[in-house]
């Protein structure tokens, strides 16, 4: 299988720890903060391995019938319509479980045979049960610092996945991130990076949300199409986060001592 490959910027031996995992049939779990990369490595990787990717956004509703699939009545016949986890197994793709901690428990509990030697999945609507081919491969993530106790994965489900702790790019790599992806030059990439490495460190101020890799290419691609560099960093960095009050106020004085940010959109609108 021949995918065409995503862009992506390693922050550390990741990639090869992935192609150990998938040669070795485990299971990998990545931990890592919103928007610092974690789809786009899985995309890379389905890549670099030559492996399909099924993607399933974990969230409350999803239910195991939704994993492994269900009867369905068409036109007076009932057939069996494989669902993303099973279409996966039987291809032998990627199978990327998105926020993994957002799903139900007994819904993540059809997963426990696929994820220890057995590589099984079983069918139980069905009776059918299907052993994954050596290129199948599980890969969840979710946000360690978004948990709660209501979210907390369960120890003995976590415990069975390889895991990978990621977090935002060092400065350097994070501009050339921005730089490629948005098309924008490096001294505008730099100031970005700079404004959100000043925000990050402000997180134990009281500052609860910080920018994420995402919301600096999304700041990058409207200076891209000639929007004032400090409107874009109010509209495609600021605004989207959370903090109002005094923390945005202190946000807005961060931005605007590294030279960016404080156009002044919330009080027009
Ligand atoms: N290491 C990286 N290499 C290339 N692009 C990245 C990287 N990290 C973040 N990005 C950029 O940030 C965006 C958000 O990353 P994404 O993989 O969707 O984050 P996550 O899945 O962790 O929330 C991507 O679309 C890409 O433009
Ligand atoms: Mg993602």
């Amino acid at each position: 299988v021949t995918i065409p490959d995503a862009f992506y910027v390693p922050a550390g031996p990741e990639c090869d720890a992935i192609g150990a995992a998938w040669r070795a049939g485990l299971p990998v779990m990545l931990a890592g903060p919103t928007g610092c990369g974690k789809t786009r490595l899985v995309h890379h990787m389905a890549a670099v391995l030559g492996r399909p990717m099924v993607t399933v956004t974990c969230h409350d509703d999803l239910t195991s019938s939704d994993l492994v699939g269900r009867f369905l009545v068409a036109g007076g016949d009932v057939r069996w319509v494989d669902g993303p986890l099973t279409t996966a197994v039987r291809t032998g793709a990627l199978c990327y479980l998105d926020e993994v901690a957002e799903a139900r428990r007994d819904t993540l509990a059809v997963l426990h045979s696929l994820l220890d030697d057995r590589r099984a999945l079983y069918l139980e609507r069905t009776g059918e049960t299907i052993t994954a081919p050596p290129g199948f491969m599980l890969i969840a993530s979710y946000n360690p610092s978004s948990r709660s106790i209501l979210k907390e994965l369960k120890p003995s489900f976590r415990q069975r996945f390889v895991t990978i702790a990621l977090d935002y790019l060092p400065p350097e790599a994070e501009a050339e991130v921005v730089r490629h992806e948005a098309g924008v030059d490096t001294a505008v990439a730099e100031r970005l990076v700079r404004a959100a490495t000043a925000l990050r460190q402000a997180e134990t101020s009281g500052v609860k949300e910080v920018p994420s890799t995402r919301v600096l290419v999304v700041a990058a691609r409207l200076v891209a199409e000639q929007l004032p560099e400090s409107l874009a960093v109010d509209i495609g960095l600021l605004n989207p986060l959370s903090s109002t009050g005094p923390v945005g106020d202190a946000m807005q004085e961060l931005l605007r001592a590294a030279g960016l940010g404080a156009a002044g959109i919330q009080a027009h609108g």
